[in-house]
């Protein structure tokens, strides 16, 4: 047999060369790494100008504003939505302590108890539920991104009250899916509460997409999350009556259909059903969504009718009255607040488990879908004469047509599924429920009935001026 050639020499020549250009080719690398970086740290800088010069005070000043399906009238000032993208990195900073805290927080004090995220817990029903799960021996931990959406100090003080209950309020995007993987990692939550969204009928028209990233893309991040994990949670989340749209038959039964949303926030929240239908589908995750009826209550929600009457009678000034189209009273089924937290914890009560694994469906699991509201509906004028006597104060009324922008007629529950179910049944009145509201905002913005100093409310919380 011949003995190869001896290419020993060529070789070690075209080694040579292959080094040299690689050393060229680091080289260049190098400076034009150099360059990338600087170019990055270029673009940074330009796009936090333009974000500090964009995104402040977007502050309208006169524009008839939002509203859940609560809105039945009136104005509200808005801030900007502070982009989702920029998520808190809060956890990565967090070391030991912080997984202590998160621990602490979720770690069930009653035989059997349950171990809940709640999502949107520095929110008006996330707060109340959180507090409500914490009381009976649960386990709670919050997330909230503590959005601009509505005045950010009133959800600090949410959450400073929760503080004292030891429920911890991570702040965090849902959309963050390092942030959420990373809390199922120190947790293994038996439960989601779920309350974490965009609300708002009307806001939808200034800012869709703040819509879109949290009801949509952040509902679907958070059951990426939860199809994956083991054990899998059981889901309760929060629709919205306004999935009933257009619809004219009363009252509202979970059978009728919901296909035709008169606002993004009330087809995002129709969506949100669907996507839930999927995930039970497809990894068995067990998921009830509830169907809330304008929510209200101490602690609420500033964008809401109810709540922005309050300040604007106390300061004098004219109120939007809403009437439909021909002229008829809009009504609403007002609900109150503990009556909502008794249908979520029933909820949460009687989820099934999720039935999946590493991802996977082993068999089909439980979905559902509920309305909580009061079934009793209240037009407008009359909840206007119940805050005019709590306040004891006249309404400077205006009377206008609804705008065609979001907002629906009526609305009006029919609950008896979720009575046949979780014995869900509301107690409290809008008379009832909106002196316990009252009470609670005197106290909080710190007015003195009887000197009535409603000036110096607006001068403390600035955030919410002009509306
Ligand atoms: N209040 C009502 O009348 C009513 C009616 C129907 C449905 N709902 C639904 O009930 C839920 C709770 O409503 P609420 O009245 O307490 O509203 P809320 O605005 O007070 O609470 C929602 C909380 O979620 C947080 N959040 C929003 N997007 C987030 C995100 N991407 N990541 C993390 N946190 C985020 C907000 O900062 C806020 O604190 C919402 O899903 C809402 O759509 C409420
Ligand atoms: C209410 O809903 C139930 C089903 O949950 C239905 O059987 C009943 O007919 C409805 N009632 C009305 C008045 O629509």
């Amino acid at each position: 047999m011949a003995s190869p050639p001896d290419t020993s020499k060529t070789i070690k020549l075209e080694r040579y060369n292959s080094y040299i250009r690689r050393l060229q080719l680091t080289k260049l690398l190098h400076s034009s790494s150099k360059l990338l970086f600087r170019a990055t740290i270029l673009i940074a800088l330009v796009l936090i100008i333009v974000f500090t010069l964009n995104h402040p005070p977007l502050s309208d000043s006169s524009t008839t504003n939002p509203s859940d399906v609560g809105g039945v009238g009136g104005s509200i000032h808005h801030h900007s939505f502070l982009s989702t993208s920029l998520f808190s990195s809060s956890f990565s900073v967090g070391g030991g302590s912080w997984e202590k805290q998160v621990r602490h927080s979720a770690t069930p004090r009653r035989p059997n108890g349950f171990s809940v995220l709640v999502t949107g817990a520095g929110g008006f029903i996330g707060s109340h539920c959180s507090l409500a799960l914490k009381k009976r021996g649960d386990g709670v931990l919050g997330l909230d991104n503590f959005n601009s959406y509505y005045d950010p100090s009133l959800k600090r003080s949410r959450q400073k009250l929760l503080q004292k209950h030891e429920v911890f309020i991570v702040e965090g995007d849902l959309n963050d899916n390092a942030l959420l993987t990373k809390l199922f990692d120190v947790v293994p939550f038996t439960h989601v509460l779920h309350l974490a969204a965009q609300a708002g009928v009307r806001y939808a028209m200034q800012n869709p997409q703040s819509y879109v990233a949290s009801n949509i893309a952040g509902f679907v991040n958070l059951l990426e999350v939860c199809k994956t994990v083991n054990p899998q949670p059981s889901i309760v989340w929060a629709s919205s009556s306004s999935v009933y749209g257009l619809n004219t038959q009363v009252p509202f039964s979970e059978m009728d259909r919901t296909d035709q949303p008169a606002s993004l926030y009330a087809a995002t929240k129709k969506a949100g059903e669907e996507i839930a239908h999927t995930y039970n589908h497809i990894y068995g995750l067990a998921l009830t969504g509830l169907r809330f009826f304008t929510v209200y209550g101490p602690w609420g929600r500033p964008d809401m009718a109810y709540f922005f009457f309050t300040k604007d009678m106390l300061q004098g000034k004219k109120i939007d009255v809403y009437q439909t189209q021909d002229e008829k009273e809009v009504a609403r089924d007002f609900t109150y607040i503990d009556d909502v937290v008794k249908g979520c914890l029933g909820a949460l009560d009687t989820a099934e488990k999720s039935t999946g694994s590493g991802g996977k469906k082993k068999g089909p699991a439980q979905l559902r879908v509920y309305n909580l509201g009061n079934t009793s509906p209240v037009p407008v004028g009359r909840l206007v004469s119940i805050l005019e006597n709590l306040l004891n104060k006249k309404a400077k009324k205006h009377v206008i047509k609804m705008p065609r922008n979001g907002d629906v007629p009526y609305t009006h529950a029919n609950v008896s599924l979720a009575y046949k179910d979780f014995g869900y049944k509301p107690s409290t009145d809008l008379a009832t429920g909106l002196r316990k509201f009252v009470k609670w905002y005197m106290s909080y913005y710190g007015i003195d009935t009887r000197v009535k100093k409603e000036s110096k409310l607006f001068n403390q919380h600035p955030d919410e001026s002009g509306a």
